[in-house]
């Protein structure tokens, strides 16, 4: 099972592209001559910061090989680069620097936020989206369903973490090192067909590096059947049989 499946992901393109939109559409950057996707997946969040600053130079960094087969084909104008944020550096100043859905995956804020915040131009804007959702029913179903036998035996019990920080933790994090900072959350509700949607969805994300511990795909359909089961209840039918699914998301802008 690869780390990342660039197809599952944009089965949800419309919802899981909203966020940069809505950030993009926040960042007061009039004119930028270079912009970074960092993580950029699948080339979706890069196709905003492209729509917005068209002439700018764009450069799209992502750690896994079969996300950027995926962005590579869908716009060749964009230099792709696959690398690890974490110990990547752009060769010179950066008006934008977009992190859609991202940093939850990265640890130690504390030392990738100020890192990135430096490589920004005079008055360039740092801007990250974070799903926050450690307490969703979602999540919460997920765990009760790894506990129970077979799957606390089969899957790995060292989960990676999901750091989300405070607003305040990140507001005294960039508050020294930038001249302005916008701090918000945004809950998405999203309307499901059913269950089995939001297994899919979280399957193509936050369960992922679970899912790939569990000894082939007839224990992972298996889990998912369980899981599906499981988020009946959490997600009640509504009355046309749909589900709303809300999907809370930490917002943050700093400008240099
Ligand atoms: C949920 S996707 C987000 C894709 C896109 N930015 C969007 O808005 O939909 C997360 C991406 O972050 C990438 N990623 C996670 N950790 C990374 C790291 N340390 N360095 C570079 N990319 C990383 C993953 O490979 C994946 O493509």
């Amino acid at each position: 099972m690869p780390a990342w499946d660039a197809e599952q992901y944009l089965k949800f393109e419309r919802e899981r592209t909203q966020p940069s939109r809505d950030l993009v559409g926040r960042i007061d950057v009039p004119h930028a001559r270079r912009v970074v996707d960092l993580g950029c997946g699948p080339g979706n969040s890069t196709a905003v910061l492209r729509a917005r600053w068209p002439s700018a130079e764009t450069i799209g960094v992502d750690s896994s090989a079969e996300m950027l087969d995926r962005a590579r084909a869908s716009d060749p104008s964009v230099t792709w680069v696959q690398a690890d944020l974490r110990s990547w550096t752009p060769t010179g100043p950066v008006d934008v620097v977009l992190s859609n859905a991202v940093l939850q995956w990265v640890p130690d804020h504390a030392s990738v936020m100020p890192r990135i915040v430096r490589w920004l131009a005079p008055e360039g804007a740092f801007a990250a989206q974070m799903p926050a959702n450690v307490d969703a029913p979602y999540q919460l179903a997920a765990d009760r369903v790894r506990r129970r036998a077979p799957w606390s035996e089969l899957g790995s019990s060292a989960l990676p973490s999901f750091g989300v920080e405070s607003r305040g933790f990140y507001y005294d994090l960039l508050a020294p090192l930038t001249s302005r900072i916008e701090l918000w959350d945004t809950e998405y509700v999203h309307v499901m067909p059913g269950p089995e949607a939001i297994v899919a969805w979280t399957a193509g994300t936050g369960l992922r590096p679970w899912l790939a511990t569990l000894p082939g795909d007839d224990a992972r359909q298996r889990f998912l059947r369980e899981y599906a089961i499981e988020l009946e209840d959490a997600y009640p039918r509504q009355h046309d049989g749909r589900r709303l699914f809300p999907f809370l998301r930490r917002f943050l802008l700093a400008y240099r």
